[in-house]
């Protein structure tokens, strides 16, 4: 019988690091469980040199992948990665680690040549260290505008049915959407970065949409250690536009490392109707015609509370810009 949909998400609430003492307050998408982080932590041998983009979801994970494809030359034959088959050049390796196949993906990771890339929307205390953070930020408002779509538009996968404004305060809010808490995940990121636990390159969605991400190209080239590339080819080939075009003409990889139309829509939705689109709409400062006054106000106190527990991500945004003055 097929799930009736709710509005508690179907997600899992897992502890937010490897610490033993760690609290259970870091919201996973299905598919990733305790038992696959444990996996993680206790049988992937990671190197020193693997790369993650580690992002919290909907900031432009799929835009980062795509241009490192280009980079390095592992640009899909067909259809648009989103990390969930072995074929790809950036595994997500906390889903793959929750599967039943995990250990012989595994032993394939074993014997991949290094840098190896994975994608993962996990805390940076469920990253095994040593290893290298790519991270795309983006303003948390239309993050979360990104998020509701996501989830309302993929029921299949979350069976949730809660509007725009039950998302927003019940599940974004509330800290219960995938990554847990906005500010927390990321402050925890940018402090291990500064206190030198861990080389990441912090990229900002809204300054990539400014230079066609030219600038992020010249960046992500240098982390990884690319000297030959053509940052304008690479710019047109992943801007919005082209990925949208591809997504809607080969569709995205599903795990079997088939393509699948199952993120595919031209509609990009409003927030009376959700889209199922991974590539939806790709703009800054959309959050306008989704926030009420009542909404903007609840998001002000929220800043008001975090900003005091979270400086790296008010020195990175600014307080001004994070309450939208
Ligand atoms: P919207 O839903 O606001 O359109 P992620 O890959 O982390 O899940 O992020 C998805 C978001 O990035 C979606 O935002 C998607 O449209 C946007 N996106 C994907 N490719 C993009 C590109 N080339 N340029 C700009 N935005 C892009």
């Amino acid at each position: 019988m097929e799930k009736e949909l709710s509005l508690i998400p179907q997600m899992n609430c897992i502890p937010r690091s490897f610490d033993a003492n760690a609290p259970e307050n870091f919201y996973t998408a299905p598919f990733i469980t305790k038992n696959g982080m444990d996996n993680v932590l206790n049988h992937f041998v990671n190197r020193d040199s693997d790369i993650y983009v580690a992002t919290y979801p909907k900031s432009g994970t799929t835009w980062t992948i795509s241009i490192l494809e280009h980079l390095i030359n592992k640009v899909p034959q067909k259809g648009i990665s989103t990390g969930a088959s072995n074929i790809e050049l950036c595994l997500w390796l906390d889903r793959a680690a929750s599967g039943e196949n995990w250990r012989s993906t595994f032993s394939e990771l074993d014997k991949m040549e290094s840098p190896r890339f994975f994608k993962s929307h996990a805390s940076v205390g469920l990253i095994k260290q040593p290893a290298r953070i790519i991270q795309c930020i983006r303003h948390p408002l239309d993050t979360f505008v990104s998020a509701w779509h996501h989830i309302r538009g993929k029921k299949y996968l979350f069976y949730y049915n809660g509007s725009w404004s039950h998302f927003f305060s019940e599940i974004a809010l509330s800290e219960k959407y995938e990554g847990g808490d906005w500010f927390d995940y990321h402050e925890e990121f940018l402090q291990a970065s500064e206190a030198g636990k861990i080389d990441a390159l912090f990229l900002r969605y809204e300054d990539m949409k400014k230079d066609n991400a030219i600038s992020a190209i010249h960046k992500l080239a240098e982390f990884i250690g690319v000297e030959s590339y053509n940052a304008e080819e690479i710019s047109r080939a992943t801007d919005f536009q082209s990925m949208k075009q591809k997504s809607m003409a080969e569709g995205h990889l599903d795990t079997e490392g088939n393509l699948s139309d199952v993120l595919v829509s031209r509609e990009v939705g409003d927030k009376n109707n959700p889209s199922k689109a991974h590539i939806r709409k790709g703009v800054v400062g959309d959050w306008v015609n989704y926030l009420s006054d009542d909404e903007l106000t609840m998001w002000r106190n929220y800043v008001n509370i975090k900003k005091d527990s979270c400086p790296h991500v008010v020195d990175l945004f600014s307080l001004d810009n994070l309450l939208c003055n």
